[in-house]
């Protein structure tokens, strides 16, 4: 491991808490505690973590500390993250058109399958239906995942939920909030939306050839230390520094949410759906509640009956008949 990556995760795990110098490099020499770093290698890590855009303080009483939330870094995420396929690799950026765009133009080196994608900002950030998404830069999760589906085994519309299944997950597990999700996969908390997910597939039909691809990309915007901009968005918005009242890392969000979608992906890809039908179940406000959605441009109106994972929303019309929209093709009217 590099110098630069073992300093920075002392930093971390360190919790904004103040290390001497002679600690780390006690603590990043070989074995860990035995012989120590020399002085200079320690000035050198620390300035290359500098540049690499972290914020590192130093003080002549208290040595030195990271500022928190840290900066996105990749070797951060991808510590122990014992994942099988999601974020297996992960790369982190500055600024990108969209991250959407970034993961998919990986989809022909060997190898990427899986990988997570993240940026500070999005120079064209997109939402669905045609939407954009916006981000104050260095606030907030926008990340995008790579899947290569060549055998078609990948639902679309279990991903589409699973995506908010396990961003909901996420933000639950690290900041102990209760998350609702609207279909198909916003996230909400107490009414206000703070995560989308925009799936998009790319590849000849939905069961292409191996040697033509299909290519999946998960895209998850997740407000975690800034809401949008006012004015930018038509519906309620906030974020979970705001709703804790305190900065959120982001870096921890990003795990949580790697390490579930690893784990309901590989549901999906052996078919087992039941847990996620359960999951989404479990944060639906929606059930029983008379509702508007449009779908393939038609507007439906009834009482939401059940999700499937696989045939999407049922809706009991107002003449007692039942449709089912697909999650990929349909949204909730405001
Ligand atoms: C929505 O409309 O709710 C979906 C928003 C999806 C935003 C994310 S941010 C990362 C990825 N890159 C994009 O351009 N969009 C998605």
């Amino acid at each position: 491991m590099h110098t630069a990556d073992r300093i920075l995760e002392l930093l971390y795990d360190a919790r904004g808490g103040w290390l001497a110098p002679e600690e780390l490099a006690r603590r990043a020499g070989p074995g860990g505690g035995g012989a120590e770093l020399p002085a200079g290698r320690v000035t050198r890590a620390i300035a290359a973590l500098r540049e690499r855009g972290q914020r590192i303080e130093s003080s002549p009483a208290h040595g030195l500390r990271l500022v928190r939330p840290a900066r996105l870094d990749a070797h951060l995420i991808e510590r122990d993250l014992r994942v099988n396929r999601v974020g297996r690799n992960v790369i982190c950026f500055d600024q990108v058109d969209s991250t959407n765009d970034v993961v998919l133009a990986s989809a022909a080196q060997s190898g990427s399958d899986g990988l997570a994608v993240l940026a500070e900002s999005q120079r064209k950030g997109r939402g669905r239906l045609g939407r954009r998404w916006s981000s104050p830069a260095g606030a907030n999760i926008l990340m995008s995942i790579l899947l290569k589906d060549p055998r078609g085994v990948l639902a679309h519309d279990a991903l589409t939920i699973a995506s908010g299944v396990a961003t909901a997950g996420a933000v639950e597990s690290v900041c102990a909030l209760r998350c609702e999700l609207k279909w198909p996969n916003d996230v909400l908390i107490d009414g206000a939306k703070t995560a989308g997910v925009l799936v998009e597939l790319h590849g000849a039909g939905r069961r292409a050839s191996a040697a033509s691809g299909r290519n999946i990309v998960i895209g998850i915007g997740v407000n975690v230390n800034a809401a949008p901009p006012a004015g930018e968005v038509d519906r309620p918005a906030t974020c979970l520094a705001d709703e804790l009242g305190h900065s959120v890392e982001r870096i921890e969000v990003a795990r949580a949410m790697l390490r579930g979608l690893d784990q309901w992906i590989e549901k999906i890809a052996r078919s087992d759906l039941r847990g996620l039908h359960k999951a989404w179940m479990d944060r639906c406000g929606m059930i029983n509640r008379r509702m508007a959605i449009l779908s393939e441009g038609v507007r439906h109106v009834g009482r939401v009956i059940d999700v499937s994972p696989l045939e999407g929303l049922a809706l009991c019309r107002d003449d007692g008949s039942t449709v089912w929209l697909k999650a990929c093709e349909s949204s909730v009217v405001d």
